[in-house]
């Protein structure tokens, strides 16, 4: 089989920052002097209110587990989002908000507006009671108040928590309660394809559950009639006595940025810990380098900001580099299959990074949605979140891009707080399916089961040998969880999960996770969580969840339930089941396919044999391997019987 290669356009190789040679340069320096190359960068990337003298310090082994980044530096995050770019482009836009609805108007915020806005919000937070380093949950839709709110965080030092919208209560809950949230910002509702979003409704309902707490500021965003209650609090109204301005607070480097939650292979989803400088110079490098960012440019990330590639691509980084960057309130299919494609014309953008999944839900409706729109602005295209399957990465690249956009995929993860392996737009040529290099900084291994690594063309797990400063720093709340999750598997490294392959010009193939997450439309859900939803149900036993090949969500949930002695199997409790685990957790946890099993295959130990209900779940019956280690092997002929078919 012969690889399709995609060479650097021509123009391309004349006007980008970096080239081919200047990547090696930067790569090769970035190996061989990290501390000297990240401190030219933090010094040059970033404003400082005291520049760091130290760079790297950080080591995986557990006798002195640490990592830190630029440890004697002071700054501010905020500052060097807004604040900074205000002599030079205080009028230029900073954000550009397009509305769920096309027949509103955009907003177009400069970076004078969001600086007034920011700091006004900062003080409405500090008014009521947020001090630095206080936990601040925002559960928000995508409008202009959630990026206002966010960097009010950051300005005051307090950390925010951003829980995605589409989260139910209890997930909710759960996310307020483990880091001690005492106050929780939000809207009367959130819009998303011409639908309204309880979001007040669902914080009172988490409310119940998180008696930590004390404060709900809410934002009116649709002007629907919500009860008010003693904690809550109006942002209109706290904004009469806000002043519009407020001194950034000096925060130590590796102060507390953010918490993001996350799921993992095992329990609760994590609160995954960024700090102050090493993520934001990670967030700014790369979006500037993957995307050869410059003046001028409109950059448009159509992601949440409930995700990482929200928290890195919608505001920090390009924020950071003072860009303009689109927020969309809505999906890219609605009204219509044109959307996406008309918001790139009507805003003139030119950089879209998007997920696989949706360019997969897109070239369903076909070529003629997109063929209607111009998309003579876009230079540039991106993805992120989960592997492309070559036939998506063809379509973004002959049909939306007209064959002259280069395709950046970006491989990375909520842990590492940005980009990490991905082409450079003038440096690399491109293969559809593979995430190619490795960033300046980046030192990817691959290593076998034992934790050999391997060398040249292999196929294996894939870790990171060094610490890069957009590392995450801990979990929150329980270090030796961080430490335990991603630096044991493979002692010396850093474990991502990931399974990997490298090529024979050392690219590199993400060939998905390796562990028991999921990744559904792009969004981790670990298969333990799904479960413990499920058997929270009085009439189910036992359950277990796996991935199963799905053509536009790239996995899909496949669940195996055992129901108690006294229940049976029926359509209505299917039905109630699949309610059941989105009221849990949320729509992105709707099973695809649910199997009643009278019994699960376990080892004689008692160990469900997940391999072999994932083979099933594939459709893969031929090939479920020996099973004669089971203690029962007439369990898995029922399951192959009744395999359901999503
Ligand atoms: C997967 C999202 C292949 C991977 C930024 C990773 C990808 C997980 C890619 C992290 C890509 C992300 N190609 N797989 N370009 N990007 N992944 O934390 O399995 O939501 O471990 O971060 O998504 O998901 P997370």
């Amino acid at each position: 089989m012969t690889e399709a290669v995609y060479p650097v356009p021509q123009d391309w190789a004349e006007r980008a920052r970096v080239d081919r040679a200047e990547y090696e340069r930067l790569y090769r320096e970035s190996v061989d002097d990290p501390d000297g190359f990240w401190l030219a960068r933090a010094r040059e990337r970033l404003d400082w209110i005291a520049e760091p003298t130290t760079a790297g310090d950080w080591s995986f082994d557990e006798a002195d587990f640490r990592v830190r980044w630029f440890a004697d530096g002071k700054l501010n995050a905020a500052y060097n989002c807004v604040d900074r770019h205000l002599k030079e482009r205080g009028h230029e836009t900073a954000i550009i908000w397009e509305p769920d609805e096309p027949s509103e108007e955009p907003r177009r915020i400069s970076y004078r507006e969001l600086h007034a806005e920011v700091c006004r919000f900062a003080n409405v937070l500090a008014r009521l009671g947020v001090a630095k380093g206080d936990r601040v949950t925002i559960y928000m839709p995508m409008i202009p108040e959630a990026a206002f709110a966010v960097l009010a965080c950051a300005r005051l030092g307090a950390i925010h928590s951003v829980v995605f919208g589409g989260f139910s209560a209890d997930a909710l809950a759960g996310r307020i309660e483990d880091c001690g949230s005492k106050i929780v910002v939000t809207a009367d509702e959130g819009r998303r394809g011409g639908k309204r979003i309880p979001l007040k409704r669902t914080v009172d309902q988490a409310a119940e559950k998180a008696p930590s707490l004390q404060t709900v500021l809410v934002v009116q965003a649709t002007g629907a009639d919500v009860p008010m209650g003693p904690r809550d609090r109006w942002y209109h109204q706290e904004l009469l006595q806000a002043d519009d301005d407020c001194v950034p607070a000096e925060m130590d480097a590796e102060d507390p940025l953010f918490i993001l939650y996350t799921s993992g292979s095992t329990g609760k989803p994590k609160g995954v810990l960024h700090t102050t400088a090493g993520y934001l110079l990670w967030a700014s490098y790369t979006h500037a380098l993957c995307f050869d960012y410059r003046p001028g440019d409109v950059f448009w990330c159509a992601a949440d900001i409930g995700w990482v590639t929200g928290h890195s691509y919608i505001l920090y980084g390009p924020l950071a580099n003072g860009a303009t960057t689109l927020m969309y309130e809505g999906l890219p299919n609605w009204p219509d299959a044109s959307r996406i494609w008309q918001v790139v014309d009507r805003h003139q953008v030119h950089t879209l990074f998007t997920a696989p999944t949706a360019l997969r839900a897109l070239m369903k409706e076909g070529d003629e949605p997109v063929l209607a729109t111009s998309r003579k602005s876009l230079r540039l295209l991106g993805t992120v979140g989960e592997p492309i399957n070559p036939e998506a990465w063809r379509w973004y690249h002959e049909v939306a891009g007209e064959g002259r956009c280069p395709i950046v995929d970006t491989w990375w993860q909520t842990e590492t707080g940005g980009a990490m392996i991905a082409p450079l737009p003038g440096a690399t040529d491109l293969k559809p399916g593979s995430a190619t290099k490795p960033l300046p900084g980046v030192r990817p291994v691959l290593v076998d089961e034992h934790g050999r690594e391997l060398e040249g063309e292999a196929s294996g797990n894939l870790c990171i040998a060094a610490s890069w400063p957009g590392q995450m720093r801990t979990v929150w709340g329980d270090h030796e969880r961080f430490f335990q999750t991603y630096f044991t598997t493979y002692p010396g490294m850093y474990f991502t999960g990931d399974g990997c392959r490298r090529d024979a010009d050392g690219y590199y193939w993400i060939t998905g996770r390796v562990d028991d997450v999921i990744n559904v439309s792009g969004h981790r859900l670990g298969t333990a969580e799904v479960e413990s939803a499920l058997v929270l149900h009085a009439q189910v036993a036992e359950a277990a969840v796996v991935g199963m090949p799905h053509d536009v969500k790239g996995q899909g949930i496949y669940a195996y339930v055992t129901l108690n002695a006294d229940a049976s199997p029926s359509e209505e409790l299917h039905g109630e089941l699949r309610a059941w685990v989105r009221r849990e957790i949320g729509p992105i946890a709707t099973l695809d396919a649910l199997q009643f099993a009278p019994a699960l295959p376990k080892t004689r130990s008692g160990k469900i044999m997940r391999r072999i209900l994932r083979k099933i779940a594939e459709g893969d019956t031929g090939g479920l391997g020996d099973t004669s280690t089971l203690a029962d092997p007439a369990v898995v002929d029922d399951l192959v019987a009744n395999r359901v078919r999503a």
